[in-house]
């Protein structure tokens, strides 16, 4: 066990974990959902609904998780397992969550792939719906990029993590934000897209009129900050283990979570304006990101270029995110069941591919397969992130305020003491009531017919 821990040291200083965490929370949920999402959930509310629940959601139970971690050096199961027997079933909804997340994440990040190669290939597009629409319905295409993304992820896991990912996200971060904010500045200025603009900015009730409608658009946002932060589900647990006792989590837990929302808010003002620019509707679904670039892109001057660049950036962004995925699941191969890290990422990836393939093809062979009216897909991302997520992310709370315990949480927070931790009281409260009744409420409205 002990040389275990010590093999498991992963990051060296709080800048390579700072970077790998956010490479983790960074990715397709920040580019490609959050805009989709906020369009759907009616724009200016859902963003600042979204920014509350960062606050009071994301932030401390991103610490809690964090604590958890380095405190045992173990995968989520482990680490439950470790603390309290009886809890292990919280790490086994993270696991659970991660396979269910991966399956259908790696086929998001396959249609990424296939636009970098469209954009490098200089294929010409004349109309960028009908391209994407063909290409996502196809029995064939989607699914073999699926696959080159999941294997492309499964070979950093192998690798190990650390050196990859931090100097990927080194490189890849700040780049990200510079391109961002010029596709940003592009699009708020394309003629038309103030309309765009009003619709992320200022808030507009007339279109949440009823109860359904709020919890809705409520559960909405509170599954997008699980998501996009990486939350309730281990990863960042995995990542904690990983970690050093020099690290400053306070600050972390800080910093993570706001250089995340700073690129949703700057992918959405990317995407919205233009959306409204080039006559598409905000509540387009998935296809929002893939289908309205392409345009903005076309109405740059070097678009193509741009066009490369982007994609590959937010390649980047997914597999940062995804290898945090597949990582969690390895962990507890490697931890529990003692395999050999390859042996365990090769067929936990091969396995979350298979799932994903049926996500793949609900967008055409079997879009007519439906639960409870939602594809393949939607169902996946519905069980994810609105159910299992919220639900980890709850009974974490729980967890750390009333079993673990906040003195325990705070010695593990505060380095035994010597990082003095300043909203103890705060972060015992948000624990022990504020988010576990946020959760309970949102759940409650959402899934009990209201009316
Ligand atoms: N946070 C990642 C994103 O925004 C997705 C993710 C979820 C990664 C859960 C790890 C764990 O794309």
């Amino acid at each position: 066990m002990k040389n275990e821990a010590k093999k498991r040291g992963g990051f060296t200083s709080s800048l390579g974990f700072i970077l790998a965490a956010t490479g983790s929370a960074v990715g397709l949920g920040n580019l490609w959902k959050f805009p989709y999402i906020a369009g759907e959930g009616g724009g200016a509310i859902f963003v600042l609904i979204y920014l509350f629940f960062v606050l009071v959601l994301g932030v401390p139970i991103m610490l809690g998780e964090m604590a958890i971690g380095r405190k045992t050096k173990l995968n989520p199961i482990g680490a439950y397992h470790k603390l309290n027997k009886k809890f292990t079933f919280i790490g086994v909804i993270g696991v659970v969550c991660a396979f269910i997340i991966l399956s259908y994440y790696s086929v998001i990040g396959g249609w990424v792939l296939k636009y970098i190669t469209t954009y490098v290939t200089n294929t010409h597009v004349t109309d960028a719906s009908a391209y994407f629409k063909n290409f996502i319905q196809s029995p064939v295409e989607p699914v073999i990029w699926h696959i080159v993304f999941m294997a492309l992820t499964c070979i950093i896991v192998i690798g190990g993590v650390a050196k990859g990912i931090e100097r990927a996200s080194k490189i890849m971060l700040p780049l990200l934000f510079i391109f961002i904010i010029i596709i940003a500045i592009r699009s708020v200025t394309l003629p038309g897209a103030m309309e765009g603009v009003k619709y992320f900015v200022i808030p507009n009730f007339s279109h949440i009129d009823s109860i359904s409608e709020i919890s809705k658009v409520l559960l909405a946002a509170m599954g997008q900050v699980f998501f996009s932060l990486s939350l309730g589900m281990g990863a960042i647990i995995t990542y904690g283990s990983y970690l050093n006792k020099e690290v400053n989590l306070q600050k972390s837990a800080f910093i993570i979570p706001t250089l995340d929302t700073l690129v949703a808010v700057l992918a959405g003002f990317a995407i919205l304006p233009a959306v409204f620019a080039f006559g598409f509707k905000p509540t387009a679904g998935p296809g929002l990101l893939f289908e309205t670039l392409p345009k903005v892109f076309e109405s740059m001057p070097f678009g193509v270029i741009f066009g490369v660049l982007f994609f590959v950036l937010v390649f980047f962004a997914a597999i940062t995110s995804s290898v945090s995925l597949l990582e969690v699941v390895t962990s507890y191969c490697i931890d529990n069941l003692k395999m050999k890290r390859a042996t365990a990422s090769i067929i936990i990836a091969s396995i979350m591919t298979i799932i994903g393939i049926f996500a793949a093809l609900s967008f055409g062979p079997l879009a007519d397969v439906k639960f409870f009216g939602n594809t393949i897909f939607d169902l996946m991302s519905f069980v994810s992130d609105k159910l299992l997520m919220p639900l980890g992310g709850f009974f974490m709370c729980i967890f750390v305020g009333y079993i673990w315990g906040i003195d325990n949480a705070s010695e593990e927070i505060s380095n035994d003491g010597s990082i003095r931790f300043r909203w103890k009281k705060l972060f015992s409260i948000i624990m022990k009531y504020i988010a576990p009744a946020i959760i309970l409420v949102i759940f409650i409205t959402s899934f009990l017919p209201t009316k």
